[in-house]
């Protein structure tokens, strides 16, 4: 058996609406998580509800992350927001890569690198995100594009580093679609995965290395995913914003 703890993740992405709605959602998701919840769970709230939501979950254990973080670290930057910033709001994880950053504001594989880079020399943890497109998946081309992904992502993180490192596999037909990836599918990606990932670091670190689905998670389907031994979490959009639903995905069994 693994000895990875499985890590569970909401992505609120621009959601909710309001600053208190965001509390709302926070603390009601912190009072499902217990000792006895199987999970690490983090949640990842848009930046000027960060510091509400860090307040939100409290001391429950809960922890609080950014959905992105740009590279430098303060200067003429219009809009964009550093590392240093949401450390600075007890925030020590941070997502790199979601298909949404890639797809509608055009980050490149070079890009996300410099980010995931910035992040681990701050010492903040990183969900990286790859995953295929439909057409991609249509052409049969998931293992290689994951592949590029993962080696054009994580060029130059050290193997001492990945031990910050969470990789999510994001089938971006699966998001926001309602057709979750089944789970034998999403085992045999993560196992390739895990695999780029030995002849990368080695097989002992790519053994240690959280390796979540994202895609449609959902209450019904988070239980037959986390049976699987690759996948060792969850990352999760549209249900992390249902109180009830989250709760049940991070109590999975
Ligand atoms: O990052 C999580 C995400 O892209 C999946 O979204 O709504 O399909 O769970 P959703």
């Amino acid at each position: 058996l693994s000895a990875r703890t499985p890590f569970i993740a909401g992505n609120w992405k621009m959601n909710p609406g309001t600053k208190n709605e965001a509390i709302a959602l926070g603390k009601e998701i912190a009072s499902s998580f217990s000792d006895s919840t199987p999970c690490e769970v983090a949640l990842f709230a848009p930046y000027p509800f960060l510091d509400a939501t860090v307040g939100a979950v409290g001391s429950s254990g809960v922890k609080i992350g950014a959905e992105m973080a740009f590279v430098e670290e303060k200067g003429a930057f219009t809009a964009a927001v550093s590392v240093s910033m949401i450390k600075s709001l007890g925030c020590n994880w941070a997502l790199a890569g979601h298909s949404e950053r890639r797809c509608l504001f055009g980050e490149t594989d070079e890009d996300i690198n410099k980010q995931v880079l910035n992040l681990l020399n701050h010492d903040v943890g990183c969900i990286l995100c790859i995953g295929e497109t439909q057409a991609e998946y249509e052409q049969g081309l998931v293992g290689p594009i994951c592949t590029t992904q993962l080696k054009k992502n994580l060029l130059g993180v050290t193997a001492e580093q990945m031990a910050n490192v969470v990789i999510a596999y994001e089938p971006v037909w699966a998001i926001g679609t309602g057709l979750t990836c089944p789970a034998s599918e999403a085992q045999d990606v993560h196992a390739t995965c895990r695999g780029v990932l030995a002849d990368m670091y080695g097989a002992a670190i790519a053994d240690t290395v959280r390796i979540q689905y994202g895609g449609s998670v959902t209450p019904e389907t988070v239980d037959e995913l986390m049976a699987k031994p690759d996948i060792d979490g969850a990352l999760v959009g549209g249900a992390s914003l249902v109180a009830e639903k989250f709760s049940r995905i991070i109590n999975f069994k």
